[in-house]
């Protein structure tokens, strides 16, 4: 490993949405709000400044949110498709960083290994965010908890059951719920379930915040919640594993009786969420992900005004 000297002055990055906490994630929102409502009034925040997108895997909603989220603030946005050549074989990622920095105020990477966004933001004077790696998607989970806020009105109490693979998105929905205080269910297949360590840290902020999270295989546990969310069985880079999992999560798909179990006992029908992209009538029913009670587009769009605010909190004036 190269030495250099340790980064002291460095903006905050976004690798796993503990570097904002509750109160940050709580503050992003009134701006992603006030940005939503009034975009004229934002449109020079992030004028002259640039940011780099690289992606080591595929992408619609994050890769066009932020370049249109960038634009609407006056940035400008580099993508740069790293599909054939991951980053760090063609030059160290120290070396990449260091170069990025002299020309870019942000990083924005989609990467397959976490790690390489630890190196990324370790050595780079620029802040880091996460545009999806192995273990967590921030921006996601920003954007599902503020879809959440404006459905449901609020996220303090709000009872969220995931059903599915304990995944990237899992991950950032569980760190997420545990600072804005919700009450999570994580229901999936046995040994499919989060890693301990995101478990291990998001209890700490739900002992601050009042917020439960219980893991469980039974699907009988997603009686009664506000909100019913799923990803995909096989993410990008599991293709491998498609037959295993596909067998594996039998039981586990979202369709109209799972929704009415959820709904048990509700004033309303209980939200149907899914990051997207979706594997149709595989881990959701086309007429679950079709319903007046599914708002997965609402999540897609305001991927859109919280990256516009997070960008705005990283590089601009704070909105
Ligand atoms: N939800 C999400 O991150 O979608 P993309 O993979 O299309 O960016
Ligand atoms: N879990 C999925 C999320 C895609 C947005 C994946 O990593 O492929």
């Amino acid at each position: 490993m190269t030495t250099v000297t340790q980064q002291t002055t460095k903006p905050t990055d976004l690798l796993t949405l503990e570097e904002l906490g509750g109160d940050g994630v709580r503050s992003l929102f009134e701006t992603a709000a006030a940005m939503k409502a009034n975009p004229a009034e934002f449109k020079g925040v992030l004028a002259g400044r640039s940011v780099i997108m690289l992606f080591e895997k595929p992408s619609l909603r994050t890769r066009i949110s932020f370049e249109v989220g960038v634009a609407r603030l006056g940035g400008h946005a580099i993508y740069y498709d790293h599909g054939a050549v991951k980053i760090g074989e063609r030059e160290s990622v120290k070396d990449y960083a260091k170069n990025l920095e002299r020309w870019v105020d942000c990083i924005i990477a989609r990467v397959f290994k976490h790690t390489i966004l630890d190196e990324l933001a370790y050595y780079a004077s620029k802040p880091v965010v996460n545009a999806l790696s192995d273990l967590h998607h921030p921006c996601q989970a920003l954007a599902d908890f503020f879809t959440l806020r404006e459905h449901v009105g609020t996220t303090d109490g709000l009872k969220l059951a995931y059903v599915g693979d304990g995944n990237n998105v899992a991950h950032s929905l569980i760190m997420a719920g545990a600072m804005l205080g919700a009450q999570l269910t994580v229901v999936t297949p046995p040994g499919f379930e989060p890693q301990f360590d995101v478990l291990r840290k998001a209890m700490a902020y739900a002992q601050k915040s009042g917020a439960k999270i219980t893991v469980t295989n039974d699907v009988e546990a997603i009686a009664g919640h506000d909100a019913v969310y799923t990803d995909v069985w096989v993410s990008m880079g599991q293709a491998s594993q498609q037959a295993f999992r596909l067998a594996a999560f039998q039981g586990y798909q979202v369709d109209r009786e799972l929704m009415a179990l959820a709904s048990k006992g509700r004033e309303k029908p209980a939200l149907f969420m899914h990051c997207l992209p979706a594997n149709r009538n595989i881990e959701v029913t086309d007429d679950v992900i079709d319903s007046p009670s599914s708002v997965v587009y609402d999540q897609a769009e305001n991927r859109m005004h919280v990256q516009m605010a997070l960008l705005a909190r990283l590089l601009g004036d704070g909105g």
